[in-house]
């Protein structure tokens, strides 16, 4: 893999939103991968900066979420239709349509994870996905121990994930839910360029596994390893551990 050290987060973010918006100058069908959580925030502000100052038309992008929690509402706040809409949708001018996150729906989740998959590749597959890494090396929900094959399908959350999640409802653990549709590791591999950010040094660790570390499925995002274009953008804390 491709790998970056940046002085911030802000850095790593004009990184993506210049290769995205060439992206979309170049084919204004693109499809994005999107990445809810802190990490790419800077991102997604950096591309609607781009996307405003040079007037580009974003209104035939297409895009796919990578994760949903199951049974949370998608009207609650930290759902992540919410958080798309509110990061992404809204702030870059997407066309909020041709837009899609996971149903994280219990009544539909037996075909829910099918039904995604055939959608992305209806749509002509991701471009460019957008990841973050969980400090156990989860990228999507896809937990430690996931199929480095698997397709979009509910997981249940690890413990960790859902106490480092819980800032996001007022720190109550009780309020966080206990599972997930996510697309899967063999999902993502299958974008044509994957970028994953990370910052601090709680990432430390899992970044050095994902780049360095034998790739195992005990460390979900060292499967980019096997992916003939990933990148990696990282600020100083995160490369720490590296050789
Ligand atoms: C979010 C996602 C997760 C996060 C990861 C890091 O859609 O799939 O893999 O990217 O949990 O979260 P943050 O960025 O909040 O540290």
């Amino acid at each position: 893999a491709e790998v970056i050290i940046v002085k911030s987060q802000e850095e790593a973010g004009e990184i993506y939103a210049y290769a995205v918006a060439e992206a979309i100058k170049a084919n204004p069908r693109l499809v994005l991968g999107l990445a809810t959580g802190s990490t790419p925030h800077t991102a997604y502000q950096a591309l609607a900066a781009r996307v405003k100052d040079e007037n580009i038309d974003v209104s035939h992008v297409q895009g796919f979420a990578l994760d949903e929690y199951v049974g949370l509402d998608p009207s609650h706040p930290e759902s992540y239709h919410s958080v798309i809409r509110r990061e992404v949708i809204e702030p870059v001018g997407l066309n909020p349509d041709l837009i899609h996150v996971p149903n994280g729906a219990v009544e539909s989740l037996r075909h829910a994870g099918a039904d995604y998959d055939a959608a992305i590749e209806a749509a002509g597959g991701v471009d460019i996905q957008i990841l973050g890494v969980g400090t156990d090396g989860h990228i999507g929900f896809n937990e430690p121990g996931s199929s480095l094959a698997s397709p979009t399908r509910m997981k249940t959350l690890t413990e960790q994930t859902r106490i480092d999640n819980a800032r996001f409802f007022d720190g109550d653990l009780d309020q966080v839910p206990t599972h997930c549709i996510t697309q899967g590791v063999g999902t993502i591999m299958k974008a044509r360029h994957l970028v994953l950010l990370a910052f601090g040094s709680a990432k430390a660790d899992a970044v050095a596994a994902s780049i360095e570390g034998p790739i195992t499925a005990m460390c979900p995002a060292s499967a980019l390893q096997m992916h003939p274009h990933a990148t990696f953008i990282i600020d100083e804390a995160a490369a720490e551990k590296l050789q």
